[in-house]
């Protein structure tokens, strides 16, 4: 099929390690690349393809019929119409940070359920929700498009939540030694630098921006 852009063939290069699922549910999948790619490639025998938009699952269904596979669709506001699906992945892709926070918030916890995040922005906010929510964020994978760095997710609700210092929220735990985590470093840097800029014309604290100013150089 189309090759997919590296953003979410990371995201499926991540949920093929885990495989077998017994279905994959793509949240917000728009085009339905992801629950295509899933089926074609013998991830999941089944995949749920939903969105809130009417819009973005008639383009799934096209998508579904150009390459011959049938993934369910489901016209959903996060997970509140999957209830009838038995699935052990999830991916959120393509969404800020909170509001995949939201999504998950709203869904409670699924111990059973392997979840691939993949946050545009405010992965701070995401990674602080998963952390005092009892998710392990099991993974994490870098990669850029378009010149654009981005990161990915992988999570399990566990029940224990994680301690961390504020630079982990903005890098996370991982930070491998790659180009691709270094753009990323990069990108987080430069926000980084902005917001103290801020802070200091406020005259507010600017120790955990400077830490992390350190930590992302
Ligand atoms: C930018 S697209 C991302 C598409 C695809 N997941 C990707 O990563 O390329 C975001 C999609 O999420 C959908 N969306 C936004 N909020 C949602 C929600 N609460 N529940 C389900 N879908 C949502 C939008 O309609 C849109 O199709």
């Amino acid at each position: 099929m189309r090759a997919l852009g590296n953003r979410l063939q990371t995201v499926a290069e991540m949920l093929r390690t885990y495989t077998p699922f017994r279905c994959v549910a793509d949240i917000g999948s728009d085009h339905a690349y992801l629950a295509v790619y899933v089926m074609k490639e013998g991830i999941a025998s089944l995949s749920v393809s939903s969105d809130i938009n009417e819009g973005p699952l008639e383009r799934g269904q096209a998508t579904a019929e150009k390459y011959g596979v049938r993934p369910h669709f489901v016209l959903s506001d996060g997970f509140d119409k999957l209830g009838d699906f038995d699935f052990d992945g999830a991916c959120i892709c393509g969404m800020g940070g909170e509001l995949i926070a939201d999504i998950l918030r709203r869904y409670g916890p699924h111990p059973g359920c392997r979840f691939f995040l993949q946050p545009m922005t405010a992965q701070d906010d995401l990674r602080k929700f998963l952390w005092e929510n009892g998710y392990e964020i099991t993974e994490e994978r870098y990669t850029t498009e378009r010149g654009k760095p981005y990161g990915v997710l992988c999570a399990v609700y566990t029940g224990e939540n994680t301690l961390y210092e504020y630079s982990d929220l903005f890098l996370g735990k991982f930070r491998p030694d790659t180009k691709e985590f270094a753009s990323y470093k990069a990108k987080v840097h430069s926000q980084a630098f902005k917001r103290k800029s801020g802070l200091t014309a406020c005259g507010l604290d600017t120790a955990e921006v400077d830490a992390l100013l350190k930590c992302s150089e």
